[in-house]
């Protein structure tokens, strides 16, 4: 059989594909734990880990099980009927995070958009808003996705510019300002505040360590609800189940997706205790493939594989190790590491805007595979199943290419 290069394939996307992504040219075939292959059949480690989707690794087996035994026998009702996995899903999610209830979606994006509707409709029946009225805080550099009531609260030109009109009611503050949320939150309309623990997309931006509690206890003293976009730092990521763990918040509204399938579908999830979910009645939110049997099974066993693997602990000790690894690099070009567990990023010092862009195009030639990220800032995140071993080749990879870098 003729092989195809990646060539062939770049330019078939180019020609028939729309072009929204500036991908980096490699052409992905196989994956299995931290392990990809392109077209060549080179081999790469992967340190994005599809920006987090991927955390029980490439293709984990049990997860692939889950996939194919459901997969065999139902995948999708639509909520018109009910299905034998939903419910069974639901009691999993919520006992494990300790909630009364969830609202399964799909892509990540959807979830912050459900977080939306619920906590302005909490705003309008619990809280008393005049209709039409309520308000959302939320930080700058945020990035929860790609619709329009999400690209509304972006200040990242590539993300909103030439995309107008916006959405109504939001409210933007500098992230990790207590004083600026303490401010707006003097607005009575006010009905949420969604934040991202450590902001992903921004470049792994950690915020100071009381921020998050005082930002929570700032909230409930207004009767405002805490939204947490845990939608990247969620899921073990971080070094606990949830980023918010770290500072013992638990949030009035928490938006999961990702890692929630393990990387095989796209699975989001809004967790809330009753006196919120209950908020949104029947008929009045919904998607057809929003807790698909497929989804569930799938869901479940992406959960377990993180409890059961201990990944969350795990993450944790990888991620001292790499930061460690990264800050002992003898070299100028790196300016700063940060991250908590395995999110992380370096940021790049050096007079060539494109450094950043080449040094993943150095990596990749080496044998590692991570994307820059606003210009100058690389992810350094991968799947959480890797081991010590795994994590010291792989620190070796980008010493020598940083080392060498000119
Ligand atoms: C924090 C956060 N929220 C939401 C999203 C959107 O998720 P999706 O791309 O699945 O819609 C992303 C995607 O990168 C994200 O990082």
């Amino acid at each position: 059989m003729e092989v195809l290069s990646s060539n062939h394939f770049i330019e078939l996307e180019d020609k028939y594909g729309a072009h929204n992504y500036h991908p980096l040219p490699v052409v992905l075939t196989k994956g299995e734990g931290i392990h990809v292959w392109d077209v060549e059949g080179k081999h790469y480690f992967d340190f994005l880990s599809a920006y987090s989707a991927v955390n029980q690794g490439h293709c984990h087996p049990k997860i692939l099980s889950a996939l194919n035994e459901q997969a065999a026998q139902l995948t999708l009702t639509s909520r018109a009927f009910h299905n034998n996995v939903l419910g069974e899903y639901e009691k999993y999610i919520t006992e494990l995070l300790g909630y009364d209830k969830v609202l399964p979606m799909n892509t990540g994006v959807e979830g912050g958009e459900t977080a939306i509707k619920l906590c302005r409709k909490w705003g309008y029946t619990k809280k008393g808003i005049p209709e039409n009225q309520a308000k959302i805080i939320f930080v700058e550099g945020n990035f929860w996705g790609r619709t329009l009531a999400a690209i509304s609260s972006s200040q990242d030109p590539s993300s909103y510019k030439g995309f107008g009109p916006y959405m109504p009611g939001y409210v933007v503050i500098p992230y990790n300002d207590i004083p600026a949320l303490e401010k707006a939150l003097q607005d009575p309309n006010v009905a949420g505040f969604m934040v991202e623990p450590i902001q992903g997309e921004a470049g792994v931006v950690v915020p100071d360590d009381n921020y998050l509690s005082d930002a929570y206890d700032l909230c409930s003293k207004n009767n405002v609800l805490f939204i947490a976009d845990e939608v990247q730092t969620g899921l073990s990521r971080t070094g606990k189940m949830l980023c918010c763990d770290h500072s013992n918040v638990r949030p009035d509204i928490l938006i999961l997706g990702k890692a929630l399938s393990g990387g095989v579908l796209p699975v989001s999830a809004v967790l809330a205790d009753d006196d919120i979910m209950l908020c949104i009645k029947p008929g009045e939110h919904g998607s057809t493939y929003g807790g698909n049997p497929l989804a569930c099974a799938v869901a479940i066993a992406a959960l377990k594989v993180l409890v059961d693997e201990n990944l969350s602990d795990h993450a944790e000790k990888m991620g001292v190790i790499l930061r460690r690894e990264l800050e002992a690099i003898d070299s100028d070009l790196i300016d700063l590491v940060r991250g908590k567990g395995l999110l992380n990023a370096i940021v790049i010092k050096h007079e060539d805007p494109e450094a950043a862009w080449r040094l993943c195009m150095n990596l990749k030639e080496n044998g590692l595979l991570a994307k820059p990220t606003h210009g100058d800032k690389i992810r350094f995140a991968p799947p959480l199943v890797i081991t010590e071993e795994e994590l010291m080749e792989c620190i070796s990879i980008i010493r020598k290419t940083v080392l060498e870098f000119s």
